[in-house]
């Protein structure tokens, strides 16, 4: 399989790029990744924006919710990620607390995402009452991604996982929360989990483009969870994921069958194995039936240390 892009240029993508497409109207593609096998893998498909999600605490992590999940997790993740990918514009989700406690703080933390986690650009969720925090942290050289519509680190504020702006009123927010953020500067905002209507209004009000999850087909983009994608997280599938394969039902398949192989003998085969030269052999088989003296093997302790490459 080709380890090429799908995309026609390997130039880095950067948020101008993201910019020009909205203009030309090219679809921008997102996902999450959380580490270098990951990382490299989306970076290869020709994905314009990796997000290293906070929601990697659900997926990867094994947590109901992603409010767990601290800074040092999302830059042990983000660095993996910063190792594998070439082209795609790089974004690190603010987890919980690293942004709401004090605007100094976030600038802190999201200085962190580009200084420690080779990240390009952070993102972080919430509308009019984030606005302060997103123009410091702008005001620190540091690109930022918005969020608006179900942000998962208000899940309790919200009652669960659920659709917003349902309302005529609420969508009417979304749309001012939407202008706010882009007069602010965010050089893109997630919707996730809006009614497509809502998005599609949003998106046509801005210049900069929305990339939606669960916002139906009117987005300038598309965002989705990288274990939803591949079907590796087993403990629901949202009604919007698209799932391009059953990676949890391969996986279990193959270490079921390790299981058999080993259980039945049948690992390590022939073609696993790594036998010694002959004469080595019969020098050991000696030494097993002789003892070090006889066999002429003189002591072993610098034998093994040459061997593992420690000797003179
Ligand atoms: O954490 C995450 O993965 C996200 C996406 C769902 C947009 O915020």
């Amino acid at each position: 399989m080709s380890a090429q892009p799908l995309s026609s240029s390997n130039d880095k993508v950067t948020v101008r790029t993201l910019l020009r497409k909205k203009r030309r109207g090219e679809p921008i593609t997102m996902l999450t990744a959380y580490d270098y096998p990951s990382a490299v893998a989306v970076d290869r498909a020709g994905v314009d924006v990796i997000l290293v999600g906070d929601s990697l605490g659900m997926v990867v992590l094994g947590y109901d919710t992603t409010l767990p999940v601290t800074m040092d997790e999302m830059l042990h993740h983000a660095k993996a990620v910063a190792r594998g990918a070439r082209r795609a514009l790089l974004v690190g989700d603010m987890p919980f607390l690293s942004y709401q406690v004090s605007d100094t703080e976030a600038v802190r933390n999201a200085g962190r995402f580009l200084q420690e986690g080779g990240m390009d650009a952070v993102k972080l969720e919430g509308g009019r009452e984030r606005l302060s925090t997103i123009r410091a942290v702008l005001r620190a050289g540091i690109p930022v991604m918005g969020h608006l519509g179900l942000t998962p680190q208000s899940v309790h504020q919200l009652g669960g996982f659920r659709a917003q702006a349902t309302t005529a009123q609420a969508a009417a927010r979304l749309v001012e929360d939407a202008l706010r953020l882009q007069d602010a500067g965010v050089f893109a905002l997630v919707l996730e989990a809006v009614p497509d209507e809502v998005a599609q209004a949003v998106t046509e009000r801005l210049e900069i483009p929305t990339i939606g999850i669960g916002a139906g087909p009117h987005c300038d983009g598309q965002v989705l969870v990288y274990h939803d994608l591949l079907g590796l997280y087993d403990r629901f599938v949202p009604r919007f994921v698209k799932q391009y394969a059953r990676l949890h039902q391969v996986i279990h398949d193959a270490l079921r069958a390790y299981v058999a192989d080993v259980t039945a003998r049948r690992f390590p085969g022939p073609e696993h194995r790594r036998g010694m030269k002959p004469e080595q052999l019969a020098a050991f088989r000696a030494w097993l039936q002789q003892g070090a003296e006889a066999a002429g093997l003189g002591g072993t302790g610098s034998a093994a240390a040459e061997e593992a490459g420690h000797g003179p």
